[in-house]
């Protein structure tokens, strides 16, 4: 709702954000809901507080009335009506920092419109309060003015991203939640059948079939604000569920989706007054993972890792020599600036990485003073610390940190480190860095599951040119996929899809599934692409990661109004909670514990 209709349709004449010097003289009427009360031995200011902000209401015995009885028994939080008029505050009291800060309302007028408890913790910014204890009166923690915003810039973005694809010819369909369990991607929520025992809907992870579907039915441009469950570990950036703003295209190319991406989210940052240069970057895979680590480059800082493995390809040291035999790397990173840690504090480092999964961290300090210090010191030759030297560009000061491993580990440590170290060392990271990573490889190899799995998912366009190789050589396969980066989270992430059933079909063998499984799983897939498929492809946006970082939340939580902690609970509600012996019968479903 926009402020000017902010008093529509209600109680108040104003709202308690609104107010300013323009106003004095008029009679209004303020609703919301106790905030701080002061007794001044005579006068009582009461700031009256509602989504829109605060205003200071003074009783004057004098003047008030009923209403400064009333005033001298209302407690934080109790729900008010006050009328009075609006005059300049006293000089001396006029407080810059609050929007209505030029005046107040004397109020002749009070009615208490409802009572309240007294709340578990205050409402007002910069409370220490733990999150548990704020989620389970999220009703409380939401009337705090920063979970508000959250909220509101949540809405507001929604908004605009809403307008410019619907300018944009694109069409808001919705698509189902209960679905059916697909083997690809995250664990699934599941939900009993009533009505068909035994048989069990799942919750979408998102609703990509769906989307392509609809790209087959004609629909061409498709968007909606998706509901989005997965059943995985949570993290500050994760949710059980969570919303995407899912988009698909047809007749278009890879460039077409993200130029139109670009375009559409452009308007949110000037809205926001962020400045960013457009065309956005387009880095590949494969140096996102060579020079950061990852497919989520934080490119706000350097600080990027070098291969080192030529350098030390004839090394004594063991750790190093064995890596490289096993077919590993040794790779690192200069933290310049931690040079002259404490030998004490490099050493948590090592503890890092090896709970990252290293089997150690080697270190070399070049002190401030030309001195070198390493445990690995005596196992390099003077030629290997030169090698260092060049390729880490090592001055006075500086801290290399090198992890010998099989690359995908190397990597993960080695990227993990390196955005501990920009915390450490408090790297400047105010600007925002949007980007591409692109061509994503088709495949990886999965070793838990000793298989093949789909690097986005088994549905994405192969480079025409790799083809051919998708059974001799499918790691080689690369893909028409995107990922776009803010800050060093994946926002959003899409690919061109498959449009014809042999090659789909090529693809789920691929990936492990039987013809049979593969017909089981996704025959109404592979139908609906053999009854004329027009080429297509599309993205899907974190909604809640884009509001948590154009925000600056820590935690995707901040900006979801009723989100789950960590263990998938919500200490509000209660949920999830057992269910009665009925609801289980009815579900035909039993527990066995
Ligand atoms: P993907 O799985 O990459 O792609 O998801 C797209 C975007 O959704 C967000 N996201 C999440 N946000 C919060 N909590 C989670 N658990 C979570 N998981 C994902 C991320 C991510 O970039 N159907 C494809 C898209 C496509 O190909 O069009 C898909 O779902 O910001
Ligand atoms: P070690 O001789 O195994 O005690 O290791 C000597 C040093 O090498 C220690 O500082 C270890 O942390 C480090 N180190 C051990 N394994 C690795 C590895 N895989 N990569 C990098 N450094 C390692």
């Amino acid at each position: 709702m926009s402020e000017s209709y902010a008093h529509c349709y209600s109680m108040h004449s104003h709202t308690c954000g609104e107010l300013t010097a323009a106003n004095v003289g008029a009679e209004v009427t303020l609703t919301g809901w106790v905030g701080r009360r002061r007794d001044h031995g005579g006068l009582i200011f009461i700031d009256l507080r509602d989504r829109d902000g605060i205003t200071q209401c003074t009783f004057d015995p004098d003047d008030a009335g009923e209403a400064f009885a009333i005033a001298e028994r209302v407690r934080p939080e109790w729900v008010m009506l006050l009328k009075g008029t609006v005059r300049h505050r006293p000089q001396g009291t006029v407080n810059g920092n609050l929007a209505t800060g030029e005046v107040e309302v004397v109020v002749s007028e009070a009615k208490v419109l409802n009572a309240a408890k007294t709340p578990p913790f205050a409402i007002e910014d910069g409370i220490e309060t733990d999150e548990i204890t704020r989620m389970r009166w999220r009703y409380l923690d939401i009337r705090r003015p920063e979970m508000l915003s959250a909220l509101k810039l949540r809405a507001h973005i929604a908004h605009i991203l809403r307008n410019e694809l619907a300018m944009r010819g694109f069409m808001e369909v919705e698509t189902p939640m209960l679905g059916k369990s697909t083997p690809e991607g995250a664990r699934d929520f599941i939900v009993p059948s009533r009505l068909s025992p035994g048989k069990f809907y799942a919750l979408p992870q998102s609703p990509q079939l769906l989307k392509q579907l609809l790209m087959m039915g004609g629909v061409e441009r498709y968007y909606q604000l998706a509901r989005c469950f997965r059943d995985e570990d949570l993290r500050a950036d994760r949710q059980p569920e969570f919303t995407q703003v899912d988009i698909e295209m047809s007749f278009c190319t890879q460039d077409d989706v993200m130029q139109l991406m670009e375009d559409v989210f452009s308007r949110v940052l000037v809205d926001l007054d962020i400045p960013m240069q457009f065309p956005l970057q387009r880095m590949q895979w494969k140096d996102a993972m060579e020079d950061y680590g990852c497919d989520r480059p934080d490119v706000r800082f350097g600080m990027l890792l070098h291969d080192v493995s030529a350098v030390l390809a004839s090394s004594g040291f063991k750790v190093f020599a064995g890596a490289l035999a096993g077919g590993g790397v040794v790779k690192g990173l200069n933290a310049k600036g931690a040079g002259d840690w404490p030998r004490s504090q490099v050493d948590k480092l090592a503890d890092l990485a090896v709970s990252l999964g290293a089997k150690g961290l080697a270190w070399i300090k070049f002190g401030a003073d030309g001195s070198i210090s390493s445990p690995i010191k005596k196992f390099l030759s003077d030629d290997e610390v030169e090698g260092l030297r060049v390729a880490f560009d090592v001055e006075p000061g500086d801290l290399i940190l090198m992890v010998a491993d099989r690359p995908p580990i190397v990597n993960e440590v080695l990227s993990a480190l390196r955005l501990h170290m920009a915390e450490a060392l408090d790297l400047d990271r105010s600007v925002h860095a949007l980007l591409w990573v692109v061509n994503f490889p088709m495949f990886k190899y999965d070793e838990e599951e000793q298989r093949y799995s789909a690097e986005h998912h088994p549905f994405t366009r192969i480079a025409d040119e790799d083809l051919d190789k998708i059974e001799s050589d499918p790691l080689a396969c690369g893909s028409y996929s995107y990922d776009i980066v803010l800050d060093g989270f994946e926002m959003g992430g899409g690919t061109m899809r498959i449009d014809n059933p042999e090659l789909q079909m090529r693809v789920l063998k691929r990936i492990g599934l039987s013809e049979e499984a593969a017909t089981e799983q996704f025959g109404f897939l592979l139908d609906a692409l053999s009854f004329g498929t027009p080429p297509h492809g599309g993205i899907a946006l974190g909604l809640d990661r884009v509001v948590m970082l154009l925000g600056g939340y820590q935690s995707i939580r901040d900006v979801i109004a009723f989100p789950k902690t960590s263990s998938g609970s919500d200490p509000m509600s209660g949920a999830p909670a057992g269910v009665s012996t009925r609801q289980l019968r009815e579900a035909s479903v039993r527990i066995d514990l």
